[in-house]
Order: structure tokens, then sequence, then C-alpha cells
């Protein structure tokens, strides 16, 4: 059973249907002559965390990629609040980009510079604040993901989650209205991958964003999703809120669950309201 499955093609929903964030319609990839993405069709809803599941090596990566431009289809198309963008230059990438924050697989900070240089930089490449604005920004970014007074840290000196986590303050920096997270938990130990899925919750509710999450991990995909994808063989094959989902027999899923469901027992109603924590969503 599959619910809320994503609307695929043009002018294909009811009158009610809010655009989509994001859309992604019919994309094809491929490098050197071997095809990645075969028609894919995704519809990222405004204020959602929509998660893309997939095994490694599935093209989850160049999907997210094609959403902010840092790859162009072969054929298909990408729309941003219902505008079609897919042609843009690159300098209206350049634009269209800053309502994104993207969190990059492996967090990639800069080694050489601090946690505040980090954050801050990519105010200082589309903004020209001055640097009282500068650091009052960096330093609720850093409260925001439970980091703050670290601006003076150097990255040798933070751990995995910790990295992690400057590298989301670094994507939410310039207020993007969408946060793109691409593996943010790969390589965390249990305890700070389910601090980076209440990170992910909390920031969905205190900023008001949409969140697209990319992982193969099943526990933090079930703790922090509104609604589940599932990309294989080049396409989104089937999605639905988190319940159904997880009762799909559709054998994609079947498969990619299989062994796994008994680690995935959260959802995400359980990380505000039990999981051994207190009440309340405050951290
Ligand atoms: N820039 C690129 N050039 C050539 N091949 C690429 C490029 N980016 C991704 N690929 C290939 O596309 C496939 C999907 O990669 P990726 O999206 O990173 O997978 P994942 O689902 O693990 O994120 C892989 O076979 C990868 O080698
Ligand atoms: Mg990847």
């Amino acid at each position: 059973m599959t619910r809320s499955s994503p609307r695929a093609g043009p002018g294909g929903g009811a009158a009610r249907d809010e655009t989509p964030f994001v859309e992604l319609r019919g994309i094809h990839k491929a490098f050197d002559g071997h095809a990645v993405l075969n028609g894919a069709d995704l519809a990222v809803r405004r204020g959602e965390v929509l998660t893309i599941l997939g095994g490694s090596g599935t093209g989850k990566s160049v999907m997210i990629k094609h959403m902010i431009g840092l790859l162009r289809p072969d054929r298909g198309s990408v729309w941003v609040e219902g505008e079609e963008v897919t042609r843009r230059s690159e300098r209206e990438w350049f634009e269209v980009r800053r309502r994104f924050g993207y969190v990059f697989q492996g967090a990639a900070l800069f080694d050489s510079l601090n946690v505040y240089e980090n954050v801050a930089y990519p105010l200082r490449e589309h903004l020209r604040w001055k640097e009282a604005a500068v650091a009052e920004r960096v330093a609720s970014r850093l409260d925001a993901v439970g980091l703050a007074g670290s601006e003076g840290k150097m990255p040798a000196e933070l751990s995995g989650g910790m990295r992690k986590r400057v590298g989301v303050a670094r994507a939410i920096a310039l207020e993007p209205k969408v946060i793109l997270y691409d593996e943010p938990t790969t390589g965390l130990d249990p305890a700070n991958s389910r601090r980076i899925g209440e990170m992910i919750v909390n920031l969905q509710e205190r900023l008001d964003v949409t969140s697209v999450v990319v992982t193969h991990e099943l526990e933090l995909c079930f703790a922090v999703s509104d609604r589940v994808v599932m990309l294989d063989g080049g396409r989104i094959v089937t999605g639905g809120e988190p319940e159904d989902f997880r009762r799909s027999d559709h054998p994609s899923v079947r498969e990619f669950l299989g062994g796994g469901e008994m680690a995935a027992t959260g959802s995400r109603a359980g990380i505000g309201e039990g999981r051994g924590r207190g009440a309340g969503h405050g951290q």
C-alpha cells in the first residue's frame, strides 16, 4: 500500500495541491554511457521532511545535486517554487541556490578555517554584511545546532558528530527555505546519529523549512520523515508516509528493509515524545 506517492509530470495535481517546492521531472542522467537516473520523478512538498532511501551507488547524491544545479540532466526538467530552472545560466543558478542549504556528504569543512569562518563562508560569498552582523548570524546558527560558543575551534578539534553539525550550521547560514542533508549520519555512532536526527526535526520546527534527507540508514529515516521515497533502478519507485512505507509490499522496499526493520522502530513522533527523553521539543 502506498499513499501520497509523488505526483509525476506537469499539471497532474488537483487544484488544491500546493506547488511543490522542488520538482524533478523525468530526469535522465548518465556518466560515461552508464545510466544512473532513468526517468526519475520527485516532488518535494513545502514544509515536509522527505527522505530518499536507496542503496549505495543508486544515485541519491546525483539526484539532489540536480535540485541545486550542481549537475544538469541529460533529459528532464527541474522546477523550484513553480519555475523551471533546468537551463538557467550559472549566474542564475547561483541565485536559485541561495534558497537551499546543502549539507555535503562527509561534512566537508574547510580544515584550515575555524568554525566561525566555516559558518560565515556562505554569508561572505553571497552578502556584504558588516562583521557584527556576520558574527550575530554565526552565533545564532551555532546555537541552533547545539554548538553555541564554539566559534574559535578548528575542525580538527571536533568530533565527527560536531563536524557534521558545523556543516549544518553553515548550510543554514543564509536562511535557506530547503535543507538538503546528504547522508548526515554516515560514520557516526548511534548516539550521535540520534542527535543528528533530533536536530533535523528541531530545525524543521524552528526554522520553518523543507528538508530532504538522503540516507541508507533506516533508523534516521523513520525518526525524521514525514514521507519516504525509494530510489531504485534510476527512478523513484514508490513512496508514502513512514508507516505505510514500512508496510509496503513493493519488492524494492521489501528488499531494502529486509533485516534492518528490527533496528528501525523509532518514529518521528517518538523523538519528541519519548525514547527516554523528557517531554517537549526543546533541546
Ligand atoms: N560526477 C560524476 N562523474 C561520474 N560518475 C558519477 C559522478 N557522480 C556520480 N557518479 C556515479 O553515479 C552513481 C551514483 O552515485 P551517487 O549518486 O553518489 O550514489 P549514492 O546513491 O550512493 O549517493 C555511481 O556509480 C557514481 O560512481
Ligand atoms: Mg551519496
